[in-house]
């Protein structure tokens, strides 16, 4: 798979990222085999959060600890992903980014992934009853004691980016927006411009809207098939390729728990889709033609 750098970092990364968001279900046997597939189908980032799994059986952190599990049985994974994880949300406050919370979070984050540090720590969701100068100031000491090697934020505007990157000691190298041919916002709110001022990099999750794609036909989902129809590919390939034909780079973080699917869609990073055939998508959400 095509490597790409994160951000203004010197990390070099799969073009298509892999999520564990689903994932805190999974036995110990079936998440080593979704990462493995991941990272041997060239995933090498890999986003999880300490929230997810909340709701499930294994609950807060649930996904971080099998992700975890499957890192101390197998130490040499460790070495052949990029891990990002995130922190801020502990569903009842709902948002929390003070100094204290972030602190223990990382702490906690670590415990459950086992190990000394992730590549990338997010904040989940801008905690907006919290000046941006303490978010900042845990983060940067989180990076300080070597925690974390960089920061991204996600579901953040383009100005809370702005204002926690004013009190960072280090430059914000992702930012994690919701990004599909079903959702495509950040084209037009200023996420991907901001990337390209910052040499930032999008992380698009739900690229497939979260499965939305594969249950609803609209015109969006029919200019996708007429394209996957010219391309000889699939519906799944054209939406993945939708994200990264953008002129920012943005790297999909698909979610599917299905290992033939993780195979599948490292394919998408192949698909020349054309600007015509980008546009064609914009306008089939827009509804009109490009003015
Ligand atoms: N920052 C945030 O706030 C935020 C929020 C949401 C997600 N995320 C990140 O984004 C990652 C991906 O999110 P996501 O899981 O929503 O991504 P996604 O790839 O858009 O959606 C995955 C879902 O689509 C289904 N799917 C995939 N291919 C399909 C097909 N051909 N036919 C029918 N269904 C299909 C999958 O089902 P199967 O498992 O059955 O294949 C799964 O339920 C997460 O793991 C997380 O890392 C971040």
């Amino acid at each position: 798979m095509k490597q790409t750098l994160l951000g203004s970092s010197k990390i070099n990364v799969g073009a298509i990222g892999y999520g564990c968001w689903r994932f805190a279900e999974s036995s110990l046997q079936e998440a080593d085999r979704k990462i493995r597939t991941a990272l041997d189908s060239g995933m090498t980032l890999i986003d999880t959060a300490d929230i997810y799994g909340l709701g499930e059986a294994r609950g807060f952190g649930g996904a971080e600890e099998v992700l975890g599990n499957v890192l101390q049985a197998s130490p040499d994974l460790r070495g052949r992903m990029i891990l990002a994880t995130k922190g801020g949300i502990d569903a009842v406050r709902p948002y929390d980014t003070t100094y204290d919370y972030l602190m223990t979070a990382i702490d906690n984050s670590l415990a459950r992934l086992k190990t000394s540090a992730v590549d990338l720590y997010q904040i989940h969701r801008p905690d907006i009853t919290t000046h941006m100068a303490e978010t900042a100031r845990a983060l940067n000491d989180i990076v300080l004691a070597g925690k974390a090697r960089y920061i991204g934020v996600s579901n953040f505007t383009v100005s809370q980016t702005r204002a926690l990157q004013a009190h960072l000691d280090t430059k914000i190298i992702t930012t994690q927006p919701e990004f599909s041919a079903l959702q495509q916002a950040p084209l037009i709110d200023g996420t991907l411009d901001w990337c390209q001022e910052m040499t930032a990099t999008a992380l698009a999750w739900s690229p497939l809207a979260g499965g939305r794609l594969f249950s609803e036909n609209n015109p969006i989902t029919e200019t996708l098939d007429r394209l996957a129809e010219k391309h000889n590919a699939t519906r799944t390939h054209i939406a993945l390729a939708f994200t990264t034909h953008h002129g920012a780079d943005v790297i999909p973080i698909i979610g599917t728990q299905k290992t033939e699917r993780i195979i599948d869609s490292a394919k998408a990073g192949d698909i020349p889709l054309t600007a015509r055939d980008f546009y064609d998508i914009v306008e089939a959400y827009r509804g009109e033609a490009m003015p």
